[in-house]
């Protein structure tokens, strides 16, 4: 067993995490959803959608059973809803191909949409317990210093290299225990900007700590700003203090969920409202949000109206009062308006 492992495996038994909602009683099926609800997504924020999810699809077979449209609706306010969407494909896969079991070879996880090759490393061996290599964010900036790679870490070359330093850390036995204990090495000690360096259990043998580089590990080349994208939504509530949202029907990342009406352009929203011809009492006019996505960041800018009477719906928008909200799927940023 490499000294990385050995240590860190030490580490775990004393300090490592044991208790979390997935790991109790846990099978294959539980880590992956917990897995790619842990994509780019804080655990504590995590554990409630978690416990909700697995309340209500407990199996494959519960959750295949379902639409998209209710998965979304546990997915709400969770974001990056191909997740979801995906999670719900590849249940009715595992229905109809694998008799509502998950497979245990990476060939087949990896088949799966939204399983990539990280993923089902964690998969097969923290569910299957056999050997796999997993390579998160966070398994590579803990590799990247603990062997001091200098290189660019986001070329195709450096990963590949990272994955097979990954894979030579395997053990033959305990490959869950390791796992997880480079998982919690990587996010609570060996941290992005703040290394908790004097409490690592691979301090003694860590390359870039012996050449103080650590916090300028990893080297990635400088990053392109973000897009931004401007829109107007406009929120209006009823007499019935029900709120009116639209059906994302078109592609993106928000299709098949419920927002508020959007505009391109103020005057639009303008002239929507003028063309409703109802009496609309104004709450709150330009407020501005803001939201960022992986690739681009969102500029909103909200206009609220309570409005008298509006009969005549189009017929993807839909009045929604308190409990029926709960059971769609919404951005979160919406629900992070409709919250306040
Ligand atoms: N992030 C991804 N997988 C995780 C796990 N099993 N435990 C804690 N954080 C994680």
């Amino acid at each position: 067993m490499s000294e990385l492992s050995k240590k860190i495996i030490k580490w775990h038994k004393e300090s490592g995490r044991k208790n979390l909602p997935w790991q109790r009683d846990t099978n294959p099926y539980k880590v992956w959803i917990s897995e790619i609800m842990l994509q780019q997504t804080q655990v504590n924020t995590v554990i409630p959608y978690y416990q909700r999810f697995i309340e209500r699809f407990p199996d494959i077979e519960a959750l295949a059973n379902s639409n998209e449209e209710e998965v979304l609706s546990y997915w709400s306010g969770l974001g990056y809803y191909s997740r979801g969407r995906n999670i719900f494909k590849s249940a009715r896969l595992l229905k109809e191909q694998f008799n509502c079991s998950m497979p245990s070879s990476l060939e087949l996880l990896e088949s799966l949409p939204g399983i990539g090759r990280s993923t089902a490393g964690a998969i097969r061996s923290l569910g299957f317990k056999k050997q796999a290599a997993i390579l998160d964010g966070n398994a590579k900036r803990l590799l990247v210093r603990y062997f001091c790679i200098k290189d660019m870490i986001d070329s195709s070359k450096t990963i590949n290299k990272l994955w097979e330093i990954a894979e030579a850390q395997v053990p033959a036995k305990g490959c869950n225990i390791y796992t997880q204990a480079i998982m919690d090495v990587g996010s609570l000690i060996c941290k992005r900007t703040n290394p908790q360096c004097d409490v690592c259990p691979l301090e003694d043998d860590c390359l870039s700590k012996q050449q103080g580089m650590q916090t300028l590990l990893p080297n990635r080349s400088p990053k392109k700003r973000k897009p931004l994208k401007k829109v107007y939504w406009m929120l209006l509530q009823n007499e019935r203090e029900e709120i009116l949202l639209e059906n994302r029907n078109t592609k993106g990342i928000w299709e098949g969920l419920w927002s508020f009406p959007e505009f391109k352009k103020k005057a639009e929203r303008q002239d929507y409202i003028e063309s409703l011809k109802i009496d609309y009492e104004l709450i709150e006019k330009d407020m501005k949000l803001k939201h960022s996505f992986s690739h681009y960041d969102l500029d909103i800018d909200l206009i609220s109206l309570k409005v008298s009477k509006m009969h005549n719906l189009e017929n993807n928008k839909a009045w929604f009062g308190t409990r029926n909200i709960m059971k769609v799927g919404i951005p979160a940023p919406v629900s992070k308006i409709l919250n306040k």
